[in-house]
């Protein structure tokens, strides 16, 4: 059965549209607790857009699940990973102009590089997950790694037609299946929503999603512990069938 990572980002995106100091990232992060989240992750970005690094802080101090921090593989954010010391670090590619993140890292190109940054996160007792398409080359440069993690990259299933959704998905359920091959384990991520997720979820080996967007906006209707419950019901429980081509024939 899946678990369910809940990312807060978009609530740190409302505080920074005014640059104030509400709605609070950290008090939310305890909300998607009550409301079942398993972990929170935050993204904190080179540009500082949403969440900042007193966030981290204090949510390294208060997160009683597990803290999860994105961050791209640069000497700045490695310093502040073994400084606060996040359950999990999952590095993803990042560029300035994106909206969110695009694509997946290319660890195959700068194997040496993720080795040593791997390594050094790993010995500091922090575990490490590379954010990767479902491609067998990545999977394979993610082994020689030493990563004991990867999350798969969900966006090019997400914004798949209908017609196209089962293919995504039968790739991601090839990926996850050679990940664990290879003896990685396996979470996913990005542009899943209430309609999508169960797919998802059902993926044999599938250990965590990681779902923020969806979640939050929700919560804007019916609350972030309400809306994290929902999804968690989602992710615990998915119809194994799969959703497209019967309510889209
Ligand atoms: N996983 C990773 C690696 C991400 O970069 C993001 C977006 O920050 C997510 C998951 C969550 O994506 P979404 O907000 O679309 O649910």
């Amino acid at each position: 059965m899946a678990s369910l990572g809940v990312n807060i980002d978009h609530i740190a995106n409302v505080r920074q549209a005014r640059r104030t100091v509400e709605p609070d990232p950290v008090s939310y992060a305890l909300l998607a607790e009550l409301g079942g989240a398993d972990g929170i992750t935050v993204h904190l970005r080179e540009d500082r857009r949403h969440i900042q690094d007193r966030d981290v802080e204090l949510l390294r101090a208060t997160v009683r699940t597990r803290l999860n921090l994105e961050m791209a593989a640069t000497a700045e954010m490695e310093a502040i990973a073994l400084r606060l010391r996040p359950d999990m670090v999952t590095l993803v590619p990042e560029r300035r102009e994106e909206v969110t993140t695009e694509g997946g890292l290319d660890v195959r190109g700068q194997l040496p590089a993720f080795t040593a940054l791997t390594r050094s996160l790993q010995q500091a007792g922090i575990g490490v997950s590379l954010f990767v398409d479902a491609d067998p080359d990545q999977l394979e440069a993610c082994r020689q790694s030493g990563a004991r993690w990867v999350e798969l990259h969900t966006g090019r299933y997400a914004e798949a037609s209908w017609a196209e959704q089962p293919q995504e998905l039968a790739r991601l359920e090839k990926g996850t299946a050679l990940a664990r091959e290879f003896g990685l384990r396996v979470n996913a991520g990005h542009g899943l929503t209430y309609q999508n997720v169960e797919p998802i979820a059902a993926i044999p080996g599938m250990e965590e999603l990681n779902i923020g967007h969806t979640i939050v906006a929700r919560a804007l209707a019916v609350g972030l512990e309400q809306a994290v419950r929902q999804m968690k019901a989602l992710v615990q429980n998915p119809r194994r069938e799969p959703l497209f081509g019967q309510r889209h024939p």
